[in-house]
């Protein structure tokens, strides 16, 4: 089944639709475009398919690889330099995240006047950027979690300040998108699960947060229920091409309905990410019961009309007693303790999670200590 879509962006989902990539190039007026992936799918035969395609077109395909698991700036230069050196016309950003967002960050700041980090997302500061100057993005996710793909953002580590830095521009969004299930086959179960959780929490705390967007909470609703009837099956069976299509989809519409904004998963996620380099997806994923029970006072009624939508039984308790289940099923462990997280931070994250912007949309404005308190409970696995 292959379809089109056009929202957010152009899309083309089905299996084997990466075989479509030079034609894309060509519908872009791309020439040259320059590919740009980690440095584990670079050896994989899904990329040298992808330049064989592109070559037997006569496109000039370059690959630029060289990008940390967390991209830096230093990345982004030395793959602004290659893209000008090359005489490219474009970036195809293929990859999990790091993939996606170096792409992206090289497409937005190659040609530009101003640097990297002139195109922070402070203020209006995306108007530094010159518009016309930004090349087209054709966009390959590899895993089904982050929804770069559909994002006008890019987050890069600026080393010189050691922090995580969002690059954003509206033209960040690609210019097309391909969503071809063949490219997830091989992701390990736990990663599936991980990434997938991801997506849920994407989509979850869309459906939570407290601004008026009814256009992401109807995305978010199906979202939901995608993830609920295929992740269990793409984790137990990695080749499930119907699994892996609706992950996919439902990746893809969690970082459409973000726009609405996160919420205490990802403000917490953030900081025990930065501090114990744990995984994104797994930390939100454990992190989401004692948010959910957290936020329940403010959003109980919401979530018993999504659970009601889930045919779950419909009241707060049977969505909770879901994602427990869901989160046992695929091999979640339920408390921070068990990846290695310890007590000796507790007052920080409760601090540094007020100041994520992440908290600013959820659906109640914790202090830093009920933050403190939420991730003490998740170290303990204490669902009281
Ligand atoms: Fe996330």
């Amino acid at each position: 089944m292959n379809i089109n879509w056009n929202y957010p962006t152009a899309m083309r989902t089905g299996e084997g639709r990466t075989a479509e990539i030079a034609d894309i190039c060509r519908e872009f007026d791309l020439s040259a475009p320059l590919l740009v992936t980690d440095p584990g799918l670079a050896q994989l035969p899904m990329v040298s398919n992808i330049i064989d395609l592109c070559n037997a077109q006569g496109l000039g395909i370059k690959l630029f690889s060289d990008i940390k698991p967390n991209p830096t700036g230093a990345n982004v230069s030395s793959g602004i330099e290659s893209y000008l050196k090359g005489r490219h016309d474009g970036i195809i950003a293929l990859g999990g995240g790091s993939g996606l967002d170096a792409g992206k960050a090289i497409a937005v700041a190659a040609k530009q006047d101003c640097s990297l980090w002139d195109l922070e997302d402070i203020g209006d500061d995306w108007l530094n950027a010159d518009p016309r100057k930004i090349p087209p993005i054709i966009a390959v996710p590899t895993t089904a979690g982050t929804g770069s793909e559909v994002g006008r953002a890019s987050v890069i580590v600026n080393e010189e300040q050691e922090r995580k830095a969002i690059i954003f521009h509206p033209k960040m969004l690609p210019d097309c998108v391909i969503l071809d299930p063949e490219l997830t086959v091989g992701l390990p179960a736990a990663l599936t699960a991980a990434t997938g959780m991801d997506a849920l929490s994407h989509n979850l705390e869309a459906f939570c947060s407290p601004l008026y967007h009814p256009m992401a909470e109807g995305i978010a609703i199906e979202g939901i229920r995608l993830i609920k009837d295929n992740l269990p099956q793409a984790v137990a069976d990695g080749s499930n091409i119907e699994a892996r299509r609706q992950m996919l989809v439902a990746s893809s519409m969690g970082a459409t309905a973000f726009q609405r904004g996160l919420g205490g998963m990802h403000a917490l996620a953030h900081p025990l990410g930065a501090i114990y380099d744990a995984h994104h997806g797994t930390l939100n994923a454990i992190l989401m019961p004692y948010v959910l029970l957290a936020n329940r006072d403010v959003i109980e009624k919401p979530i018993a009309r999504l659970a009601g939508y889930l045919d779950l039984p419909a009241n707060f308790d049977g969505f909770l007693d879901w994602i427990l289940k869901l989160r046992q099923e695929v091999d979640i462990p339920h408390d921070l303790a068990a990846i290695g997280i310890d007590d000796k931070r507790l007052e920080d994250l409760g601090e540094m999670a007020v100041a994520d912007p992440s908290s600013a949309t959820n659906p109640i404005q914790h202090d830093s200590t009920a933050y403190t308190r939420i991730v003490t409970k998740a170290l303990n696995g204490d669902l009281s």
